[in-house]
């Protein structure tokens, strides 16, 4: 047998690493177990799209076709409009149903990387680092090399592009973006985009901006999406700009698997043809719970409503032993820990779980060693997906862990 040599290179998930962490770890058997580890939405799915799903069992008859019914790509055209104020995209070439952002984020590098073009070595991918792991393994699968680019915590957790070599921009053809940000929770502005599309200009790389955290934020503003910044800086027509979003935690549905690519609509189109032959289109039941799950705003609100204040309660009571802040969206805390006695990330996940039963993610998992550093070292993320009891318990328990730790010191 044979087998595709670049499978070899896909890392294990971060959450396997944790299991193999944990193997000889026995919890304090005192506490019931709380997870802050895995990212998924836990607040209860809205009663009107079960409703829809079952209502529309009769989809179940015929074969979907891979752009999408109308009425889908019609509500998702007018979310987008009244979401960011744009001009309405063009249902027909501009936006395109996907299975969750997750498998549109991988398959868009078959789509976009072209090994031949690329004189210097393989084609690039540049990721942000830390990333969702996806990133990465779209790199590997499509004949190209990832390239990280380090959060810095001293610009909002941006990477520095401008330190970035013109021999390693010429190689670039892919370049995705997260905003509101997994693990860091931070929002890019305006300037942030600017630069972004100078540099795709410059280069004629691709941006895949996932945007599937869009919905969930603190501040009295929604986070700024990439159409909205193209169309405030005049790219009416999304020049090699296209954004990933999802259904997913805005409307606490990671099991329907819904999601929606848009943007440039020559890139929309050659992501048709490809997602064709994949044989990924969208099974007319979902297509019709999510137009109705998109047309609705009530559900968010009240949505983010919870994380509001769910967050106003946890951060505070975080502060005082974590370097920790509200973030600016997601529903993530990105915590340094290493001022408590010098410990590392991983040893604070083990000890916490083993001392307290409370799983969080150690931030090297979600990082990779670039420029001789690991930038999620010594950082933890907390996902505060459970419902608010649940989060304060497991808030408490991290308090009196960081304390334990502060009075070894
Ligand atoms: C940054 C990021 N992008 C994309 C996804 C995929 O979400 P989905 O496939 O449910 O849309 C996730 C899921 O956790 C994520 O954290």
């Amino acid at each position: 047998m044979t087998f595709n040599p670049f499978l070899a290179r896909l890392q294990p998930y971060p959450f396997e690493k944790l299991k193999r962490l944990f193997a000889d770890s026995q919890p304090n058997p005192a506490y019931a177990p709380i997870s802050l580890g895995i990212g998924e939405p836990k607040h209860p799915t809205p009663e009107f799209i079960k409703q829809a799903l079952t209502a529309n069992m009769g989809g179940l008859a015929s074969y979907p076709a891979t752009a999408g019914s109308d009425a889908l790509r019609a509500s998702i055209s007018s979310w987008m409009a009244k979401r960011y104020a744009i001009p309405a995209p063009d249902a027909a070439s501009q936006i395109l149903p996907v299975n969750g952002s997750r498998e549109a984020l991988f398959a868009l590098a078959q789509t976009i990387i072209n090994p031949q073009a690329c004189q210097d070595g393989s084609p690039l991918i540049l990721c942000p680092n830390p990333f969702y792991q996806i990133y990465e393994g779209a790199a590997y699968l499509s004949g190209a090399e990832p390239y990280f680019a380090n959060a810095d915590p001293a610009r909002n957790f941006a990477p520095d592009y401008q330190s970035i070599p013109e021999s390693v921009w010429k190689r670039v053809q892919l370049l995705y973006v997260c905003s509101p940000g997994n693990p860091t929770g931070a929002v890019l502005n305006l300037e942030d985009w600017k630069e972004l599309f100078e540099l795709s200009d410059r280069y004629g790389f691709v941006i895949a901006a996932d945007e599937c955290y869009s919905e969930i934020y603190f501040k009295e503003e929604a986070p700024l999406g990439s159409l909205q910044a193209a169309q405030l800086l005049g790219r009416s027509d999304y020049p090699r700009l296209i954004t990933l979003s999802s259904l997913s935690k805005r409307s606490n549905v990671p099991g329907l698997r819904s999601g929606f690519v848009a943007g440039n609509a020559e890139i929309i189109k050659k992501f048709l043809l490809y997602r064709t032959y994949h044989g990924s289109a969208m099974s007319p039941m979902i297509q019709a719970a999510s137009a109705i799950a998109w047309s609705d705003e009530t559900h968010v609100q009240e949505n983010r409503d919870k994380y509001i204040r769910k967050f106003a309660q946890i951060t505070p009571m975080l502060e005082q032993v974590l370097d920790v802040k509200l973030p600016d969206a997601a529903f993530y805390l990105w915590a340094k820990v290493d001022h408590l006695n010098g410990i590392s990330d991983t040893e604070f996940a083990k000890r916490l779980y083993e001392q307290y039963h409370v799983t969080v993610l150690p931030g090297s998992y979600l990082a990779r060693e670039a420029h001789g550093v690991n930038p999620g070292q010594n950082r933890i993320r907390m996902a505060l997906v459970a419902e608010v009891e649940e989060c304060l318990e497991a808030a408490e328990r991290i308090v009196a862990f960081c304390k334990d730790l502060q009075k070894a010191a």
